[in-house]
């Protein structure tokens, strides 16, 4: 029996922080059994929002590569490959740009949100446009079957179920519609109670030294009613309660609410739990990073082997979309 092909990419632009790893990468780790997975790092798309300044992208898509291992991907289960290396996604991009109406794409709500968030950048680009074609293009060139995503890329997916059956329409029957593989995750607020963001310098990285997570998480805003140790405080107004729910057991977390409401113990006691938790959490993968990070022959051997198997299907699929388009 084959298994159901999942696909789902990262875009290499910074550090991972400690909600990827809860709301995305844990839950491929999951995937890895059950589906013919196939996990890539997005640099083409880091390049639509990054394209003045590409210094730092070769740097980031290998910590996004050694992120993917440490968090649990076993090359062994999935197929790990980087998009750039597979020239197939570009022309199949190309070619579903011909059937795209521009309306479909204007219309994308996280266009001009995107575009408002970055005010500092120049967006009005042809490719930050075509964002989530190129992101189509990744999807059914691998006539994936599940795509595991946050809320926030539903109209992504959306399009990409329109481009599919359009082309399916137009031509002939190719492309499965993929849909959305969605997770429920608890939202991870940042050190600043804001939801953690790069953009907002208030996440926690795996990439941080045990020193660094300490620190941040001991500056942690908590309920800020609660000035004094006496005062009594109230835990669902505190960001570090919200990463408890998270990260500790059902005990603790109510043996912290209780110890906060009657002003049992201090924040710091709390954020102690919180910190020995996040600990638990990051030593295996801060252990795997090191000895990834010393090892970079067996980073290319992962990422060539899987560039290797992924761009054979792409290839497969290229063949048949030409032909269906008239190219030979
Ligand atoms: N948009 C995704 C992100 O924000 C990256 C991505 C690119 C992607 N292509 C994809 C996700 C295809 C799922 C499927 O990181």
């Amino acid at each position: 029996m084959t298994k159901d092909r999942v696909l789902s990419g990262m875009q290499s632009s910074g550090n991972v922080h400690i909600g990827n790893l809860v709301g995305a990468l844990q839950n491929w780790v999951k995937l890895q059994d059950k589906y013919d997975c196939h996990y890539f790092i997005a640099d083409w798309h880091a390049l639509t929002t990054g394209y003045a300044d590409p210094s730092s992208l070769q740097d980031s898509v290998k910590d996004l590569l050694i992120n993917f291992i440490a968090a649990g991907l076993d090359p062994e289960k999935c197929t790990i490959f980087i998009q750039s290396k597979i020239p197939e996604h570009a022309e199949l991009h190309l070619l579903l740009s011909m059937i795209t109406p521009l309306g479909w794409l204007e219309r994308v709500p996280t266009y001009k949100e995107k575009q408002q968030e970055l005010k500092e950048k120049d967006l009005a680009t042809y490719g930050f446009l075509g964002y989530p074609l190129l992101q189509t293009a990744d999807i059914i060139i691998y006539r994936a079957k599940y795509v595991p995503v946050g809320v926030d890329q539903v109209p992504h997916l959306e399009i990409s179920r329109e481009i599919a059956r359009r082309f399916n329409h137009i031509y002939q029957d190719v492309f499965p519609e993929p849909e959305a593989l969605l997770t429920e995750f608890p939202k991870v607020p940042g050190i600043d109670g804001r939801k953690m963001s790069k953009s907002y310098d208030n996440a926690i990285y795996l990439s941080d030294s045990p020193k660094v997570v300490e620190q941040k998480l001991r500056t942690m805003t908590t309920d800020p009613a609660r000035v004094k140790r006496t005062d009594k405080g109230n835990p669902e107004l505190s960001p570090v309660f919200q990463l408890h729910k998270v990260f500790s057991s059902k005990e603790e977390q109510d043996e912290v609410a209780v110890g906060c409401r009657t002003a049992g113990i201090g924040c710091i006691d709390c954020k102690k739990v919180l910190i020995k938790n996040i600990f638990k959490v990051l030593e295996p993968i801060w252990a795997r990073r090191e000895q990834l990070l010393s090892n970079p022959e067996q980073l290319k051997d992962i990422t060539d082997k899987g560039t290797e198997k992924a761009r054979k299907t792409a290839q497969e699929t290229m063949k048949i979309v030409r032909k269906a388009m008239g190219l030979l």
